[in-house]
């Protein structure tokens, strides 16, 4: 089985168009029902930040953000047609973009008050450098919220065809790639424990503020009862937000 590794994943029009009516959709996109409202409650207020996103996907975020009054965005992503649409959606001084792999990012040499990343760092290999560059981006006080892929969901033996209902979860304790189905292509996941995560962040520089698994919000589901009750049965976000030391 071939594998797409990080942002080239991305990097097919026929894929990243059938991703992004998938993130974007209102009620059957997970991110919008779980990962969006934690995230932006752990976020807070972005009026006057300066922020950092790491993986930054096709820029609705970054949106986001200067709509809400930041003073900068910077987005980062592998992948150049990621970073294409967000140059479509964003058109704004106070922002940049550039196409970056995050295994091997520096640090930015102007301080950031928040870096930000979603949903990405399942991507890559090891996540160690990249918190440690994220910290150095900080100066004490900053802050960082981070997704990624729930590790019951990265240690999961993908269920049989249509929606997931159950979750069988194996080898949780064995850190590394797993090959997963996505969008109907090859991807390599990096699976590590929810313990892994915390270490990483802890051994940074940083003291975690909150862990959250994203828990459905049953007034976004506009009524689709059923969805909301598949959607509570399984864990699909982890959330971490610190801050620097
Ligand atoms: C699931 S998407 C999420 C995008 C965006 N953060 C969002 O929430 O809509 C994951 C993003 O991570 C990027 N990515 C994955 N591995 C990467 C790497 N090694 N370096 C840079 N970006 C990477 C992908 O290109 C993609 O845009």
């Amino acid at each position: 089985m071939t594998e797409a590794r990080g942002g080239t994943f991305y990097d097919d029009p026929d894929l990243l168009d059938a991703y992004l009516e998938h993130r974007h959709a209102p009620v059957s996109s997970p991110n919008l029902v779980m990962e969006e409202p934690a995230f932006m409650a752990e976020a807070g207020d972005l009026a006057g930040r300066r922020i950092l996103d790491l993986g930054c996907g096709d820029g609705t975020f970054g949106q986001h953000c200067l709509d809400a009054g930041a003073r900068s965005y910077r987005g980062l992503d592998g992948s150049r047609l990621m970073i294409e649409r967000a140059h479509e959606t964003v058109v704004d001084d106070r922002a940049s973009f550039a196409v970056a792999d995050l295994e091997d990012f520096a640090p930015l040499t102007d301080p950031v008050d928040l870096v930000s990343s979603r949903m990405a760092l399942h991507y890559l290999a090891s996540v160690e450098p990249v918190f440690a560059a994220a910290r150095s981006s900080l100066e004490p006080g900053g802050r960082i919220v981070v997704t990624v892929l729930h590790p019951v969901i990265s240690a999961g033996n993908k269920p049989s065809d249509g929606p997931r209902q159950t979750q069988e979860v194996d080898r949780y304790f064995d850190a590394g790639p797993r090959e997963r189905d996505w969008f109907g292509r090859d991807v390599a996941w990096f699976h590590r424990t929810i313990e892994q995560y915390v270490d990483a962040v802890i051994d940074a520089g940083f003291a975690i503020d909150r862990i959250r698994e994203c828990e459905p919000v049953a007034d976004l589901f506009d009524g689709d009862e059923d969805e909301l009750e598949r959607r509570r049965r399984v864990p699909l976000f982890l959330l971490i937000a610190a801050t620097a030391r």
